[in-house]
């Protein structure tokens, strides 16, 4: 049976890529897809979520919009690397459709309370709907089977020298979710990092002439650019495909069952996730923490999915 999942995520380049993959694959049961700031701001997330879902004809998956600021900060938005609206430059054409008329929290409640099997939550993003969802929903936490989440890294940062974006973004409710006890798969930096999207692979998405193929080209093209110049990176890593890829195909990443904590303090390190490989602080394992990723089956995985939406 195909796992429930709820998609929270700011797509932003990668979370596209999340989200085409989920759909793709048999495996998984898109019941809802949640928004949230940070990659660009929520109204853009929103609407590149929908344009998304009506350009590769994804149809009946709810939408949501969410939070626009964390819980106690406002945003530092990623516009840097995804671009102003969020996808790298590129427009989809305007799916003519609005979100639900209920908070993503909400919709996350609704689809965890009307679901019969315990629901798996993929959030890709800062992390205040899901923070409120367990704050404002405590009754619903035993039907949440896992969170697997793209997030933090062992020992980098890209936000700052310490600390990854989505944690970054939100340390405090990254904080909550942390501490919430239930079963958590961690894909950082220091796995998303490995898997680097080329020429290569835009070449082979372009000779598709497939419309969804083509645009997550070009969504890719400005990736690989802005990966270049302010990284110094040979390729673009898609971090948060990962995450779902996980799910689907649970061991594509090594983990390692860590005590994880998400440092809320500091103009460097608010949002660092201070992961206690050696157990020094004897803390019980809180998450289990992606250590590696077998690359050649995630990017086939990944530009297959994407492939496979015909015009
Ligand atoms: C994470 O931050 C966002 O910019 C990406 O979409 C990804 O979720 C990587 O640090
Ligand atoms: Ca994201």
């Amino acid at each position: 049976m195909a796992i429930p999942v709820v998609l929270d995520c700011d797509p932003g380049v990668d979370d596209a890529a999340g989200i085409l993959l989920a759909c793709a694959r048999p495996e998984l049961d898109v019941r809802a897809i949640t928004t949230v700031g940070g990659n660009t701001s929520v109204i853009h997330t929103t609407r590149n979520a929908l344009d998304l879902l009506a350009l590769a004809g994804i149809d009946g998956i709810p939408v949501a919009r969410g939070a626009d600021r964390a819980l106690m900060r406002p945003f530092l938005l990623g516009t840097h690397i995804h671009g102003a609206t969020g996808f790298g430059g590129v427009t989809l054409p305007d799916a003519g459709r609005a979100p639900l008329p209920i908070a993503a929290v909400d919709l996350i409640a609704r689809v965890v309370r009307e679901s019969a099997e315990p629901v798996t939550l993929i959030p890709t993003g800062p992390l205040p709907n899901i923070a409120l969802f367990l704050l404002l929903y405590p009754e619903l936490k035993p039907r949440i089977a896992h969170i697997c989440l793209m997030g933090g890294g062992v020992y980098e940062g890209n936000a700052t020298p310490a600390a990854e974006a989505n944690f970054r973004n939100d340390p405090e409710a990254a904080r909550i979710v942390f501490a919430s006890g239930l079963p958590i798969t961690m894909v950082g930096l220091n796995v998303t990092h490995r898997a680097l999207f080329t020429a290569e692979h835009t070449s082979r998405l372009r000779n598709t002439g497939r419309k969804v193929a083509t645009a997550f080209a070009a969504m890719l093209d400005f990736r690989m650019r802005a990966y270049g110049e302010q990284f110094g990176f040979a390729g673009a890593p898609l971090h948060d495909p990962i995450a779902v890829a996980e799910v689907l195909r649970p061991g594509i990443v090594t983990t390692q069952a860590c005590a994880v904590t998400i440092e809320t303090d500091g103009p460097y390190t608010a949002g660092r996730s201070v992961v206690d490989l050696s157990g020094v602080t004897g803390a019980p394992p809180n998450a289990d923490v992606a250590m590696d990723i077998n690359v050649p089956a995630f990017v086939t995985m990944l530009l297959e999915a994407i492939e496979q939406y015909t015009d």
